[in-house]
């Protein structure tokens, strides 16, 4: 039987770039079936998009049959492999995200703070339908997910969806060995770096290139910005000395957020201002991605793809699935529940780690306790993310209250009240759980 890949949210602009990493990886992923999916508000971009993977993948002279369709149920019958890149609610809902907490002073980023935490309440619910589908469908098949917020989507479906052959993947741990790979000249298979932490809060460990143990070089590079592994969605502003000399381990860019708070909201707003939100900026990209897209003469992923934030996630997911295929047994980064990987956090979580990729999935590589220095804070994101599942899942008003509270983003009780009521109700056609909103109004 063949191999069948199906991709939820399959009209994303970002779908050129899997469907070229399936073609590079053919010979050993060979992928016989591939199924785009999307909702009926998403139908226009699925027909751009799928019809320049059909020209792609017949330029790639490969056997791959490629469809695309609106029934999520029928696309998932003898799936191998479930992908979801999904956006609840589109680039609207994001805009939304990141601009009502700025108007309010406060951070507005899609994945942290306040936007973070609504993108997890839209998506969650959505996330466990799918669960709910791929259980009873085609129960064998793996879903790999890179819907963000990516770590506490897959702690959601983990710990409480009925499909449990689930990892979460993101580009970020990717990108940073890439970077270090560039800058030692050697290629990334000969780069090793611990990753520790959760997804957009992992820091790097132990920098190995061919063995050998080069931290203090990397990390001087990136005092130097000689390094620097930032997608484009993130202007870094760079370390302090005493910052990376006291840790001694590679922050991720989106750390800045929380150990520059102060600096990156001004340059947020600042650019919130000139520019508006990130969304509109991506809006205007994709705009023109689909343009070029609907060129008849275009059969390859065009470069301008490498202006979103996301680019190469596919390098990630591909190479995880070919390794779950072909039982391969090497190491890669993804989100996994922690099974004691992590001493200091809870046993069913799910942490961004290495993990040994075989056909029966990944298996952790344990990473030991928390250096003291970072154990308080990412102790506290992880139980915010849990806070943040929890909200997303019963609907309950003091329970999203307390996540939003809880986040260290939010710098103020009160101000915690004034955005939630405004995101719960600017986003209340894509939160049919919070539409009981049961304790809201109590001071
Ligand atoms: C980074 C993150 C992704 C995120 C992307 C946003 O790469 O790791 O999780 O989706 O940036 O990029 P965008 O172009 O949408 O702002």
């Amino acid at each position: 039987m063949g191999l069948k890949v199906v991709i939820i949210g399959g009209g994303s602009s970002y779908t050129p770039e899997i469907v070229e990493g399936f073609i590079l990886r053919h010979q050993t992923f060979p992928v016989s079936e591939l199924v785009l999916v999307d909702i009926e508000e998403g139908e226009e971009k699925l027909d751009i998009v799928g019809n320049l993977a059909l020209r792609m993948i017949k330029k790639a002279n490969l056997p791959i049959s490629l469809s695309w369709t609106l029934n999520r149920r029928k696309a998932l019958v003898n799936a191998n492999f479930v992908t979801t890149q999904i956006r609840v609610g589109g680039l609207d809902a994001r805009e939304k995200d990141e601009r009502i907490p700025l108007t309010h002073g406060v951070l507005g980023q899609e994945t942290n703070g306040p936007g973070g935490i609504f993108k997890a309440f839209r998506t969650i619910p959505v996330l466990m339908e799918i669960s709910k589908e791929m259980n009873e469908i085609c129960p064998n098949a793996w879903l790999i997910n890179f819907t963000n917020p990516a770590g506490i989507v897959t702690e959601a479906l983990l710990k409480h969806g009925n499909h449990k052959k689930v990892i979460g993947v993101c580009n970020i741990p990717y990108n940073m060995k890439n970077s270090v790979a560039e800058m030692m000249n050697c290629s990334a298979k000969d780069v090793a770096i611990e990753f520790i932490g959760m997804n957009h809060f992992v820091f790097g460990r132990n920098v190995l290139v061919n063995g050998v143990n080069k931290t203090s070089e990397v990390l001087d590079k990136l005092l130097s910005k000689e390094i620097d592994y930032s997608p484009a969605n993130i202007v870094a502003l760079g370390w302090s000395d005493e910052f990376i000399k006291s840790l001694k381990l590679l922050p991720n860019p989106y750390h800045q957020y929380y150990f520059q708070t102060e600096e990156v909201l001004q340059k947020d707003l600042a650019a919130f201002k000139e520019n508006g939100t990130r969304a509109e900026i991506v809006k205007e990209v994709e705009k023109e991605l689909l343009n070029k897209y609907q060129d008849e003469e275009l059969e390859v992923k065009p470069p301008e793809l490498e202006k979103r934030g996301g680019a190469y996630y596919s390098d990630a997911a591909c190479s995880l699935m070919n390794s779950i295929y072909t039982n391969k047994g090497d190491i890669q980064t993804i989100n996994i529940q922690n099974h004691g990987a992590i001493p200091d956090l809870p046993s069913d979580s799910v942490i961004e780690v290495n993990a040994v990729i075989t056909k029966d999935g990944p298996k952790p590589i344990a990473v030991g306790e928390l250096p003291l220095s970072i154990k308080g804070i990412v102790q506290q994101m992880k139980a915010f993310e849990q806070l943040v599942i929890d909200a997303a899942l019963s609907g309950d008003y003091l329970k999203a209250y307390q996540a939003m509270v809880m986040n260290p983003l939010v710098p103020s009780e009160k101000k915690a009240k004034v955005i939630l009521d405004e995101m719960l109700d600017a986003h209340k056609n894509h939160l049919p759980q919070f539409s009981q909103m049961e304790g809201r109004g109590i001071e």
